[in-house]
């Protein structure tokens, strides 16, 4: 297909005798937003772990922009243009909210640390250039945040931390964006003003593509394009919000089988 952006095939991650992923096969198109749903442990972490290079599958294929990208580093899938937000927050809470987005920066940024104390001039302009970018970024999501840069992220709210990830993750411009559960310790409707303030991003959102994991389905109801349910790390159906909520198996792996 001309637009898929990201295409898995086969793809499959043993733990020892667990199979937390089996013979997964999905694509994403580009500008899509596609929800990753499923029981706890059914392998949709996992499934982002294995794509950003944390694990190398045990067999099958990712295909990212027209390159083979299976089992590259971390790293190097990062700098193809695959950006993420983890499961638990993994924001430095000491640090400023400046500070936490430059983490994401670093491709970015030329020199390393004996350079940089030799040349202030060079830093100088990279850190200019890197505040200017931050700026930008986080006052395409929440202006009010912009205007706490200089905050330590542990006096904010779960809503600001989790706004500082998703910017983290987007100063590199990725083409690609996985959110593991963004409504994590939100209400819902914290979850939901969050998908707006993404998706309404102007020049930041555009063209990007959005595979979310969300156990909250009216979240996934409003932002996604198309949904792939997992179960016991196989996909167990695929299609809008509406067919995915009308398919009997997914209500059974969801609600379990009704006793007779
Ligand atoms: N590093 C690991 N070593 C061993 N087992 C693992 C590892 N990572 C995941 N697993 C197992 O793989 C299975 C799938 O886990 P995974 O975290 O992908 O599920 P999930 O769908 O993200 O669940 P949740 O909705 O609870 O976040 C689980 O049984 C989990 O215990
Ligand atoms: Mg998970």
């Amino acid at each position: 297909m001309s637009d898929s952006l990201l295409q898995c095939t086969g793809l499959t991650m043993h733990f020892g005798g667990l199979a937390a992923l089996s013979d997964m096969s999905l694509h994403i198109n580009k500008g899509e937003v596609l929800g990753l749903v499923g029981p706890n442990g059914s392998g949709k972490t996992t499934f982002f772990n294995v794509v950003s290079g944390i694990y190398k599958p045990t067999c099958g294929t990712v295909i990212f922009d027209g390159k083979d990208i299976t089992s590259e580093s971390p790293q190097a899938v990062y700098n193809h243009g695959i950006s993420r937000t983890f499961q638990l927050s993994r924001l430095c809470l000491e640090l400023s909210v400046f500070d936490n987005i430059m983490i994401g920066n670093h491709k970015r940024l030329s020199r390393g640390f004996i350079s940089n104390i030799f040349s202030r001039r060079k830093f100088n302009e990279e850190y200019e250039d890197g505040l200017k970018r931050a700026t930008h970024i986080l006052t395409a999501l929440n202006p009010e945040l912009a205007n706490r840069m200089f905050d330590v992220v542990s006096e904010l709210p779960m809503i600001d931390r989790r706004r500082i990830e998703i910017c983290r993750a987007l100063i590199s411009k990725p083409k690609l964006l996985f959110l593991d559960e963004p409504s994590a310790g939100m209400t819902h409707e914290e979850t939901r003003q969050l998908m707006d303030e993404i998706l309404n991003m102007g020049s930041y959102a555009k063209g990007l593509s959005i595979v979310l994991i969300e156990h909250e389905m009216n979240v996934i109801k409003r932002v996604t394009d198309r949904c792939v349910v997992f179960n016991f790390g196989q996909k167990l159906f695929e299609g809008t919000y509406s067919e995915v909520i009308a398919d009997p198996a997914v209500q059974e792996a969801y609600l379990g089988k009704e006793v007779e």
